[in-house]
This record gives C-alpha cells, structure tokens and sequence, in this order.
C-alpha cells in the first residue's frame, strides 16, 4: 500500500485484518516513525486497534522503502495523495512518481491498483508509464479500485462496503481482485478500468448535489415557514430518493467532496462538457456560509465586540480534519467583522489552532459561552447534544443559540429560554 493517508492506512491495516499481509509504504519518514512507535497520524475511530493488533501479529508493517515493498507483493495498491492544482485538476505528480517506482523495482508479475481519486483514463497514463520505464518487460495489470470511505466510520465502511468496484482489463486481474476481498463476502462490481474511474467522480459529485439541493431546499423552507427536516423525510422515503445525504446546514467541507467536485468540472471541461450542474452545486454550497453570517447578523445587528462562542471546528464529527471545514470561513468573517470567537471541538484542536487565527481556544465545551452573545453549533459532534442548558445559560449574555446543523430539537431549547436559530426551519 503506498501512500499512507486517510485512504492508505484505513485501507492496508483493514486489508491486514481480512487476513493478508500488507506493507505500508510513505515516503514522509516522520509518518513512518510515528506509525512504527506505536502512534497515529490522525485520528481515526477503530483504526487504531486495527493498526496495533495487525503489527503484533506481524501482518503490518510500515517503511519508506518502497522497492523492498514491491518485490515482496503480488498486488501494489497507489494510494498517494491528488492535491487539486490552480483550477481545480488534480496533481497527478505523486501518482506517476510511484509508478515509475513500482516500474524500476519489479521483478515479477504485479498487479497494479489505483486507489486514490483520479481522472477518467489515469489507467493508461500509469500503464504507459511502466512499460516505459520497466525495461526488463515484467508482466504486470493495472486496475482502478475507487474507494468509498467516510472519514470518522472509514473502518466500518471498509468492512461493510455497499459496493466494491473493480475496473479491470485482464482475467488474471479479475480473479486476483476478487480473492483479495472475498473474505468481505460483499457485492462487487466489476467494470472496464474507465468507468470504475467514473464511478468515483460521478459517486461524489451526486452526493455532493443531495447535500446542495437539501440547502437550496432549506432557504425555501425558511422563506415559506416549511420545516427542511420534515421536507426531505417525506422526500427521503421514496426509494428513487433515499434518506441519506439530505441534511440541510452550513454546507459540505472536508478534503473530498469540494476537491473532487472542482476536478470533476475540470475534467469533463477537458472532454468537451460544460457541467454547469455541478458549478451550480458549489454555488450553492459556498452561499450557505454567507447566509449563516447574515441569519447571525440578523439577531446581533452588528458584530463589532460581539462574543461568539463556536461549538465543533471539524468539517464533521468523529474526526479530527479540519481540511476544507466550513468553521474556517465562517470563524474568519466574524473575526473580519470584530467579533470576538471562542471555541471548542472535542478532536480538532490542535489542527484548528494550526490555521484559525486571532479566536481563543477553550479547553471544554461550556467555557465558549463564558459572557457569550450567541453560541453557534458549526459541527454535530454527540456530545453537543449532552450539554447542560441551564449551565450554558447562565454563562451567557444572551441566550440565543444558532444550530448550523439542525442537530438540536427547537421546542427543547426554546422551553429552556432560549433563542433557536436552525437552518431551513
Ligand atoms: C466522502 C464520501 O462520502 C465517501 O464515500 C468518499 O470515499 C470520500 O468522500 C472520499 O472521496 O474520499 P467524507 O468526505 O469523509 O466522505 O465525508 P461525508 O460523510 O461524505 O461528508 C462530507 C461533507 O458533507 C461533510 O462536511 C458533511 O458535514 C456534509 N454533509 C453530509 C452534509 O452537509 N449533509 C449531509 O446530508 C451529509
């Protein structure tokens, strides 16, 4: 497995766990030496005993050297990073340095699997580049095995996938991916190498347009006194339509969903197709943050001076990734406006404090509404939902709560005195 990541580690320590053996490469040799004392490089729940367990019974291992890696593995797993480049396309450099590296160091048949997120046709571009620079005429397949992990439940998506898709262009190939992850005993798809390339773009970007479609919807609601919840539950019963992913509030975030929707824009752009759909969709996402500072605007007037207390920074709960989150331009347009923030998320802390700027961090949940004019819920972490009314009340200078993310019942907050504030209800 190369390319220890998100994807990468979830995926070759719960490859470790179905029963093989898996060497996990990076070439960041801090990431090594962390995973090698026993640590981890992000938080991820249930990984991490995975990781432990799997390393005492020797079926994990992590180094820098890739070579030695590809000549002990029949199957060789891209997993390395795709940052998007100015207009949104992905960096694809990271992806071909690896195959050039798997070219120069195998020396017999590999199989060859892309798993990290890239365009339509990546298969022939990592096909060319092995037979160019593998002069000794190896054999080898390339296949594309998109992943479909949510940060926060990677390792039960893992387990449990509703799907695996395998595009493969040999039997050899076909038969080798499947045994790789028969022990799931889960439904797999198998399709020729660019469509499984698609699948994963087209597989974003529609969940990407659920969630935008769930927030234009809200601002309908708002405006015509419906309620957004109970909208897309009556919608979400239909089984054309499905419940999932129809969670109106601030907006998606994260390290996939705004990254693969501009790459997927660009890349059919490059195939000749305006996919003005998808443009619309990350209009959409973006305004939600410049209404949830309006709807704030609307009950504190102005914000100069005014006190913020933030609940939740990651760009979801049970993870601690702040790439991409919504709080980020949220917090930085009331810190522009002169409002003082104080915030708090159960794991994002540390990585918050690295990139927002100029807010103060609270080491528990009821210290942001110390004299707080408004709290804001911008994360739905559980324990949000735990936290003791009355206390928070009384810390605060006025009791007005605005939940970015629908996760609190209003005629409970507003028995207990206070203002609620949803979105699309
Ligand atoms: C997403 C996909 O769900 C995975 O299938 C995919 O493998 C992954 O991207 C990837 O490409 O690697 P992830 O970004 O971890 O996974 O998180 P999601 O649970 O999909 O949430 C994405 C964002 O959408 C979050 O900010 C979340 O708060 C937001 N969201 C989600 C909503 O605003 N409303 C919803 O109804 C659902």
């Amino acid at each position: 497995m190369i390319g220890t990541g998100y994807v990468g580690l979830t995926t070759g320590a719960c490859f470790a766990k179905i029963g093989h053996e898996v060497i996990c490469v990076d070439n960041d040799s801090n990431k090594i030496e962390t995973l090698n004392s026993g640590k981890m490089p992000i938080y991820e729940p249930g990984l991490h005993d995975i990781v432990k367990e799997m390393v005492t019974a020797h079926r994990l291992s992590f180094t820098t050297d890739i070579k030695t890696a590809v000549h002990n593995s029949t199957v060789c797993f891209i997993a390395v990073g795709t940052p998007p480049r100015g207009k949104g396309e992905p960096d694809l450099a990271y992806v071909e340095n690896v195959a050039r590296e798997i070219a120069t160091s195998m020396e017999e048949y590999l199989l060859i699997v892309e798993k990290s997120t890239v365009p339509v046709q990546t298969h022939k571009w990592i096909r060319t580049t092995i037979e160019r620079y593998n002069r000794t005429g190896t054999p080898f397949d390339v296949a594309s095995n998109p992943e479909f992990l949510r940060e926060g439940s990677a390792v039960n998506d893992f387990l449990n996938p509703d799907r695996i898709v395998i595009g493969v262009e040999s039997d050899r190939a076909s038969d080798l991916m499947k045994e790789i992850y028969k022990p799931l005993n889960a439904p797999i798809v198998i399709t020729d190498s660019a469509s499984a390339e698609l699948i994963k773009h087209a597989s974003n970007a529609f969940l990407a347009m659920k969630i935008s479609f769930a927030n234009a919807l809200a601002v309908v609601c708002e405006a015509s006194g419906a309620d957004v919840h109970q909208v897309t539950c009556g919608m979400g019963m239909d089984k054309r339509i499905g419940p999932s992913f129809l969670d109106a509030g601030i907006g998606y975030g994260g390290f996939c969903f705004p990254k693969d929707l501009r790459a997927f824009i660009h890349i059919a752009e490059e195939l000749g197709y305006d996919f003005k759909l998808l443009r619309e969709v990350e209009n959409i996402n973006n305004e939600m943050k410049l209404r949830f500072i309006r709807k704030i605007q609307s009950v504190l007037w102005n914000l100069q001076n005014k006190n913020i207390g933030v609940l939740g920074l990651s760009f979801k709960p049970d993870t601690d990734d702040m790439r991409f989150a919504p709080s980020i331009d949220i917090i930085a347009e009331l810190v522009h406006k002169g409002a003082h923030v104080r915030a708090y998320d159960p794991k994002a802390m540390e990585r918050a404090r690295k990139i927002i700027p100029g807010i103060e961090f609270c080491s528990k949940a009821e210290d942001v509404a110390e004299d707080a004019d408004i709290l804001l819920l911008l994360t739905e972490w559980s324990e949000f939902k735990q936290l003791d009314l009355t206390k928070l009340k009384k810390r605060m200078r006025v009791p007005i709560i605005c939940d970015g993310r629908n996760m609190l019942k209003r005629t409970e907050i507003e028995k207990q005195g206070f203002t609620y504030l949803g979105v699309g209800r």
